[in-house]
């Protein structure tokens, strides 16, 4: 039960009503930024993880956000409340604003804030997923700095098209120097003789909540966890691989570019990932309707 809510610029507004100007710099060239969270049960997972990420993704853009994080939190919080759902998605955006034609964002007079609750995406079609090695690369913060979560999913994008033409779920980018970097829209772990190694931040990833929270379990359950660079070999020999994301949650790679991982099938470490982060799930985040 429920239905889709959103705030624009100061108003709570029903799916017909969430207009923006043709004119907003976020729509004419991606230039803003954004962040996705989950309410599972009436609770917002990682409020506060995801708010900080989303001003850090400002701050790198240098894009002001002309809003408290505390009253920012609220606004995402109220808008959850009167959307009545108690599983779906929550988006909460901020774009450079109404501007003119022309990138500069000096003729942008003030950020939009957008938040978006709506029922949460399926990204996939099965629990495990099998993926490609895409020919594309993620860029280097010399480009695009991969930190900050703009709205520029292009290269994510051409990405899964790829993937899809090549009849697979999903790609694995590489970074530019030919390390593993992550998926499409998750970050990526691999098991090997019962120790975990996750890519590092010096590979181009979004530092995903989701990675965050798996590294933490691990520790707890003293399995050991490197973050590293991951080589391309060490993919196809690895005996487990999982994907970690908000939208998708834990998911085995069970194929790569038509290869089987392990012995094709979910591994025990992912299984055992996979539960402790579902009751990690359901003990933690703030209640929306109390
Ligand atoms: C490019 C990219 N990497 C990684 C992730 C995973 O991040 P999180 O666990 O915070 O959802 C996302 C999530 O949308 C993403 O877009």
């Amino acid at each position: 039960m429920g239905k889709p809510m959103f705030y624009i610029n100061g108003e709570f507004v029903d799916e017909n009503n969430a207009l923006i100007s043709v004119m907003d710099h976020g729509f004419l060239y991606g230039d803003g930024v954004f962040d996705a969270l989950r309410v599972h049960n009436g609770r917002l997972f990682q409020l506060d993880a995801h708010m900080n990420r989303l001003y850090d993704s400002a701050r790198i853009i240098d894009l002001p956000v002309p809003l408290d994080k505390e009253e920012f939190k609220k606004i995402v919080m109220e808008t959850v409340r009167r959307s009545g759902y108690q599983d779906c998605y929550v988006r909460p955006q901020v774009t450079r604003g109404i501007g003119s034609l022309g990138h500069d964002p000096g003729t942008c007079k003030e950020s939009s804030i957008i938040v978006y609750v709506t029922p949460t995406p399926v990204l996939k079609k099965e629990r495990s997923i099998r993926v490609i090695i895409s020919s594309y690369r993620r860029p280097p913060a010399f480009i695009l700095p991969p930190e900050s979560k703009t709205t520029h999913y292009v290269n994510n994008i051409l990405a899964k098209m790829e993937a899809r033409k090549r009849g697979a779920d999903d790609a694995i980018l590489l970074d530019i120097r030919g390390f593993v970097s992550e998926g499409c829209a998750w970050n990526i772990f691999l098991v090997k003789n019962n120790r975990v190694a996750t890519s590092s931040i010096s590979s181009s990833i979004l530092r995903g909540i989701t990675r965050d929270g798996v590294i933490h379990l691990l520790k707890e359950m003293n399995i050991p966890v490197e973050e590293r660079d991951i080589t391309v070999s060490e993919l196809f020999t690895a005996d487990e691989i999982f994907g970690t994301g908000t939208g998708s949650g834990i998911s085995p790679v069970i194929e790569i570019n038509g290869r089987k991982v392990g012995d094709g099938r979910s591994g025990s470490i992912t299984n055992e990932i996979e539960n402790k982060f579902n009751e990690f799930i359901n003990e933690t985040g703030v209640s929306v309707y109390e």
